[in-house]
Formats: structure tokens, sequence, C-alpha cells
């Protein structure tokens, strides 16, 4: 591959490509494979190289090992804050502190294997909602994605001004419109960027189990329909306000349709899984890499939400209506009610985090069934860079 600026006549051809489009994208011209210089995901001041976010996986699955690693290949890196308190095995303390002291050191130990682009992701289902936001913004996280829920107020309003962005995760304009009318009205503000995600992601979901299917919520419907209801507040708050699309998106060629329709960027959760890199057991990753289509699929979460899962004897049971009783130590979501949930969701996910999967169950996206092998993170980037630039080849 030849070095374009080298070529005096390919600098014009691609300074009117690079003036039409606003991706990264490779195409043939003579002969010579010509790379698009990428323009990465702008969040207010702060510029990620490229348009990928890394999706937070809660219980331990996204820390900071596979954070940094994504960071340092110039995509955003995100540290799950969730369930950290069902990882303590330190007897000396209590839960709620050490969910709080964890994520203070991955955060730390994040930032000090990169430079790059460090998110936390944050629940506002979750009992210390609060007092993990007060911990990312104090660890300068570059970035805070709220999702589980809808913040009513702007959780960050009264630490004054920080540098830490705030992305909102929702599954609907309609939901994405209410948050920032009210962010707008009671603050005078409203969040740094929107992450869209559909019915195809991994994890707990934000739609009633009969709407997943509905072909009206697919996130081809929803781009748009979130960009709609952005544009008002870009203009009147002048700022770029980038919207993200996740869920289901594996290859570069997804990545590609959902920039064509408008997205800014990316998030991507179920691909970074079987990453070397990736802080969830081998037994995890297999489990992954082992999966077929049919072994994926909804299950009612204690929580009260749908949550996708890869299908195994644990997920069997609780279909079946298992219970396994258990005393809560710490209350770790807001809406669980531990005397009537019929078992520990926190535990079920901190076991199959360790390899445990007699125990527990693994979340993942309706495309896990494609993750064929377990690769570095570098290796998945430049993979999925490279399907991105034949997929968006002019
Ligand atoms: C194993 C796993 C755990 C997840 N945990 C969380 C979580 O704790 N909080 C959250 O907001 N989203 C969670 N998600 C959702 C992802 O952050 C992401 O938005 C979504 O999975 C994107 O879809 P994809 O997995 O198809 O790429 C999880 C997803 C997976 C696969």
């Amino acid at each position: 591959m030849l070095q374009t600026e080298s070529i005096a006549p390919i600098d014009s051809i691609l300074k009117f490509i690079t003036h039409q489009t606003n991706f990264f994208a490779g195409t043939y011209c003579q002969g010579i494979l010509i790379m698009i210089k990428n323009n990465g995901l702008k969040i207010d001041d702060l510029h990620s190289e490229l348009p990928i976010i890394q999706g937070g996986m809660g219980i331990g699955i996204s820390g900071s090992n596979l954070a940094a690693a994504v960071a340092e290949e110039g995509a955003i890196g995100v540290i799950s804050s969730v369930g950290l308190c069902a990882l303590n095995t330190d007897s000396s303390m209590d839960n709620k502190t050490a969910s709080k002291e964890t994520l203070k050191k991955e955060i730390r130990r994040a930032k000090e294997m990169t430079k790059g682009i460090i998110g936390v992701n944050i629940m506002v289902a979750v009992s210390d909602f609060d007092d993990l936001v007060n911990i990312a913004v104090n660890e300068r996280a570059d970035l805070i994605i709220i999702g589980g829920g809808l913040p009513l107020k702007n959780p960050v309003k009264k630490l004054g001004n920080i540098k830490t962005k705030i992305l909102l995760k929702v599954s609907s304009a309609r939901a994405a419109n209410l948050i920032f009318k009210l962010w707008d009205k009671n603050h005078s503000n409203v969040p740094d960027g929107v992450v869209v995600e559909g019915p195809l992601a991994g994890g707990h979901l934000g739609f009633k189990p009969d709407k997943i299917d509905d072909p009206q919520n697919k996130l081809e419907i929803l781009i748009p329909d979130v960009i709609q209801a952005v544009i008002p507040f870009r203009n009147k708050f002048k700022k770029d306000i980038p919207v993200i699309a996740a869920g289901g998106i594996f290859t570069g060629a997804d990545m590609c349709k959902f920039i064509k329709l408008g997205a800014n960027a990316v998030k991507m959760a179920t691909r970074f899984v079987a990453t070397k890199e990736c802080d969830a057991s081998d037994e995890f990753k297999q489990a992954y890499v082992n999966c077929k289509k049919e072994d994926i699929g909804i299950i009612q979460s204690p929580v009260g939400l749908p949550g996708r899962v890869i299908i195994n004897d644990f997920t069997k049971k609780i279909v079946a209506g298992y219970k396994k009783p258990f005393n809560c130590p710490w209350q770790c979501l807001k809406n669980c009610n531990y005397k009537t949930a019929p078992y520990c969701i926190s535990m079920a996910l901190a076991n199959a985090k360790r390899g445990n999967l007699k125990e527990g169950f693994v979340f993942a996206g309706a495309n896990a069934y494609l993750v064929d092998k377990i690769v570095s993170v570098k290796e998945l980037i430049k993979t999925i860079m490279y399907e991105y630039n034949a997929a968006c080849s002019i």
C-alpha cells in the first residue's frame, strides 16, 4: 500500500472525498488502495481516533484490562461499574465500599496502562448510582455512559464544571427527547452524546419482551428517529451531540451501514468478549466461541427486564421456575427485592465471570454465535476497520 501523502494527483482526490464523507473509508484508485482519513468521534472537546466505543459489560467483564487495550488502539474503552461488589473477596470491606474502591482502582489502573480514552458505564438502576458517578468524575474518567434506566436529573450538575462527558443510553427517540427536555429545563444543559441501543444487544434490554421483535424497534429505524430528536438541541446548545448506534453491530460492514444512516459512531460489546484482554474467565469466552444461533435466547431477569443470554442448564432451570433463595448483603439494585427474587442475578453473573457456568449464565448479543475464536484487541480492531474500509469503499 502506498502512502497517500506521497502521491500528488491523489492528494486532491483525497481532499475532495474527505470533504464529502465524514468517515473512514478505503478505495482503489488506479490500482492503489487509498485510505481516507478517518474523522473518528468527537464528543464535545474529546476526540477519539476511531468511531468505536467498546460497550461496558457488568460484573467485571469489561474491567481495566479490556478498556485499556481498546483505548490503546484508538477506540474508546469502557469499564463497567455494575456489580463490582459481587466480585469482592476482601471480607474486611463492606460491599458498598468494595464497589466504590474497586471502581476507583480499575479507573486508575486503566489510566496507568494507556493515554487513550477511558469511559465508565453506570446504571441508573443501581443503588449506589450517585456515589459511582462521583468516583468516575473524581478519578477523571473521560466519559460516563448512563444506561439501565433514565437519569431524570443530570447527576453531575451539582459537581460543577467537570471535564467528564456524559452520554445517555436510550432505546427510543421518545426517551431521548424526554431526558433532553428535562435537563434543558432543569439544568440548562443536555447530555454530550446519545447511545441508541437496539433490541439485538446483549444483557438487559430496554424493550418489553413483546416489543423485542417489533420491526418499528429495529436499530435502522431508531437511529434516524433519535437523530431527529437531537437536532433541536444541537442547534440550541451549539454542540455536536453525537448519536452512537449499538446492539447487534458485529462487523465493520455493520458499522459502515449505521454510519451511513447518520450515526457518528458505533458501540460494540459482544465482539469484544472473545479477546485475550477481556476480563472474563476463559470459560465465559469459550461459551461465545462454542455457541450456535439457536443457543441465544431471552430470559426474564429478576430485575424485571428481559435479558439476552446464551442458554445453558442454569437458564433452563430458571425458565422452569428454579428458585435459589438468598440473603442479600448489599441490595445492589434499587428495584430488586431479594425476598421475592428467584435468585441473585449479580451472583449468577459473578459466577459466570469466574467460569462457574453451572451456577451462572452468560449475557450475549444476538450475534455472539458469529464469534469463532479468541483474538487480541489489536487484531480485532484491525479486522473491524479492514471490514469497514471494504464496506465503505466508494
Ligand atoms: C456480557 C455483557 C454484559 C453487559 N453488561 C452491561 C451493563 O452492565 N450495563 C449496561 O448498560 N450494558 C451492558 N451490556 C450492554 C452493552 O454495553 C452494549 O450496549 C450492547 O451489548 C451492545 O450490543 P452488542 O453486544 O450486540 O454489541 C452488556 C452486554 C454484554 C454482552
